[in-house]
């Protein structure tokens, strides 16, 4: 009997853990990962559900693989059960693995965002408001004392974070935390979450064109969850955001980018609209994309029409900030009806051109 019990102690000390650590998740990982899932998958279980269920999963990808970190960043949380972790993840972790994503997403507007509002006013007049608006799309600069965030500064996702060791822009404000579903990444949900409303209604718009009015119907017959989708190979008649902005438009795929500015021509977040820097290659790109659908005519015609009507929406809305001199309130609402109006041109939403010019208008009484 007390051999029995001497038994079952010697069992439960130094065997029965090691079964648990094999019991936690099916998952094959490296030996890290496991003793990471052996504590975490009770505390976090439908974190792990969703990540036992992502294609890292199935490629050795774990806890640790993504969460280890630098003793040396600001971030990082030492002397964790052995471990160096960080809850925060910079793009340069997923860049060892993803370099070709990384460095066009690392060269757009998108990785810049937080350039745009740090000298914003609610910045310094309201810290706490800021890092609950602005920040949660633009980013924030993520500041860590010992692996604690400064006050406000965390949790945020926002796509041109400044990350803790100097890199800019953050992978999860479109791909989530742990399934990094790329049906989820391809939605136009999911873009709309920061394109809508006064800052930019590129959403709606989409939404009132005839590409998105009937979209559900249109990507029913799509698996969006298919690595290497090439659209214009799929029976999906309809584009959303993603078919345009990013998606490959050629056969063997190589066209795709991270960096939705690739494809566009005008600079149309603005007072006054220009034309980008190689612009003409830009629209090209661009029109490579409708051309999958469309014939020549339609898209030729399509631009010389958008062309015209940027140009007549910048000289509209120059002659109202002139009306409206040094009067903040006004140039700003001028602005966003002029950025409305063009997006409603770009992406085929009457009722954004109307909207815009209402707006405009608006700041021009
Ligand atoms: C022996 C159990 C154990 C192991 C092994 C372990 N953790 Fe933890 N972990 C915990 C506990 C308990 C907490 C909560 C207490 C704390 O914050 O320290 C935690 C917290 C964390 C946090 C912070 C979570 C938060 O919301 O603040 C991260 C990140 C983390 N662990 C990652 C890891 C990674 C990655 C590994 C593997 C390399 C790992 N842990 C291994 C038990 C463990
Ligand atoms: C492919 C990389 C990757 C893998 C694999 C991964 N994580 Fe994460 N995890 C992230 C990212 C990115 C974030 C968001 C952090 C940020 O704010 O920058 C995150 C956030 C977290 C958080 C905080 C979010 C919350 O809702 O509290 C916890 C806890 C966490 N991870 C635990 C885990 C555990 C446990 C595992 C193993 C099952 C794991 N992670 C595997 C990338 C990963
Ligand atoms: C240790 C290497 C490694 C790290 C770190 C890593 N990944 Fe991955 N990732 C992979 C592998 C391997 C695959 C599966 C094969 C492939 O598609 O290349 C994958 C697949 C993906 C996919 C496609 C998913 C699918 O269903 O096809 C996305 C999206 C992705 N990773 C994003 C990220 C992001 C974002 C990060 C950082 C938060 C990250 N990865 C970190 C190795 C890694
Ligand atoms: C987390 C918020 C967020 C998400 C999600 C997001 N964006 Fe953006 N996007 C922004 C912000 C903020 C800007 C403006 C950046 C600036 O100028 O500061 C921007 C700018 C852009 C631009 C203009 C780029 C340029 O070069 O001027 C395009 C096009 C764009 N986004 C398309 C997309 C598409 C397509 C998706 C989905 C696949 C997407 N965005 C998802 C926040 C987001
Ligand atoms: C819901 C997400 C979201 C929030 C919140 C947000 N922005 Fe933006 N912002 C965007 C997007 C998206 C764009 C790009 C619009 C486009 O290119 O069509 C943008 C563009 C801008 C621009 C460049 C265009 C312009 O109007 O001059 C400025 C400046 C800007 N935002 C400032 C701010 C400030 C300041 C705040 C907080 C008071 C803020 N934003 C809050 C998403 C957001
Ligand atoms: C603006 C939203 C957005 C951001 C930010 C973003 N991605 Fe993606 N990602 C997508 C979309 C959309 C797809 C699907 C692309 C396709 O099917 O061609 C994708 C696909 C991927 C894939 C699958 C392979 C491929 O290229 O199709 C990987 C890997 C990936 N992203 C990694 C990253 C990494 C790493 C970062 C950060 C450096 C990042 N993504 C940031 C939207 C984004
Ligand atoms: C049919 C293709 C198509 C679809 C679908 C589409 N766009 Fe666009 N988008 C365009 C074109 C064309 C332009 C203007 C290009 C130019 O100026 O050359 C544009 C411009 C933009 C801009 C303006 C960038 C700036 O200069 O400020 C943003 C932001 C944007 N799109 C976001 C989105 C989002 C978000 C969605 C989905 C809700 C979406 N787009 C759907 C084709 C598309
Ligand atoms: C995936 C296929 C697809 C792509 C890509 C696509 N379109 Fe379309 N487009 C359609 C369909 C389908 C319709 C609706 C046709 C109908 O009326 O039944 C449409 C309608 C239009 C219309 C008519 C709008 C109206 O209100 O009458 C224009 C103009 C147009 N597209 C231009 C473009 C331009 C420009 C691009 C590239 C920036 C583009 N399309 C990309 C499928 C596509």
């Amino acid at each position: 009997m007390m051999q029995k019990l001497l038994l079952f102690m010697v069992l439960s000390v130094f065997v029965l853990p090691v079964l648990a650590q094999n019991n936690a998740s099916d998952a094959v990982t490296s030996d890290e990962s496991a003793r990471c899932l052996n504590c975490h998958y009770e505390r976090q279980k439908k974190l792990v559900e969703s990540w036992e269920k992502s294609s890292h999963a199935r490629n050795r990808v774990g806890c640790f693989e993504c969460h280890q970190a630098d003793p040396a960043d600001p971030a990082a949380k030492k002397g964790h059960f052995g471990f160096t972790v960080q809850l925060q993840i910079s793009p340069l972790r997923c860049a060892e693995c993803h370099p070709a994503q990384y460095t066009s997403f690392a060269s757009s507007t998108h990785a810049m965002a937080y350039e745009t509002i740090r000298n914003a006013e609610l910045a310094s007049t309201s810290p706490v408001l800021f890092e609950t608006s602005c920040a949660v799309c633009h980013g924030n600069e993520l500041k860590m004392i010992n692996g604690k965030p400064a006050p406000h500064k965390w949790p945020n996702h926002g796509i041109g974070r400044i990350n803790t060791d100097g890199s800019r822009g953050n992978c999860v404000a479109c791909h989530g935390h742990h399934d990094y579903s790329l049906a989820i990444a391809r939605s136009a949900e999911t873009c709309g979450r920061c394109h809508h409303g006064a800052t930019g209604p590129a959403h709606e718009t989409w939404k009132a064109s005839k590409h998105g009015s009937n979209w559900n119907l249109a990507k029913v017959h799509t698996d969006f969850n298919s690595t290497g989708l090439i659209p214009s190979q799929q029976h999906l008649n309809f584009p959303d955001c993603y078919v345009c902005h990013v998606a490959p438009t050629q056969k063997d795929g190589k066209d795709s980018t991270h960096n939705p500015g690739d494809r566009l021509s005008w600079k149309l977040a603005a007072m006054k609209s220009t034309f980008r820097e190689d612009w003409g290659q830009k629209r090209l790109k661009m029109q490579n994309v409708c051309r999958s659908c469309h014939g020549n005519s339609q898209v030729d015609q399509f631009y010389r029409r958008y062309d015209a009507a940027v140009m007549q929406i910048n000289k509209i809305a120059a002659a109202a900030a002139q009306n409206a001199g040094d009067d903040r309130k006004r140039l700003d609402a001028i602005k966003a009806g002029a950025i409305t109006a063009r997006l409603g041109a770009a992406m085929m939403g009457p009722l954004q051109v109307r909207d815009g010019l209402q707006k405009i208008e608006e700041g021009n009484p």
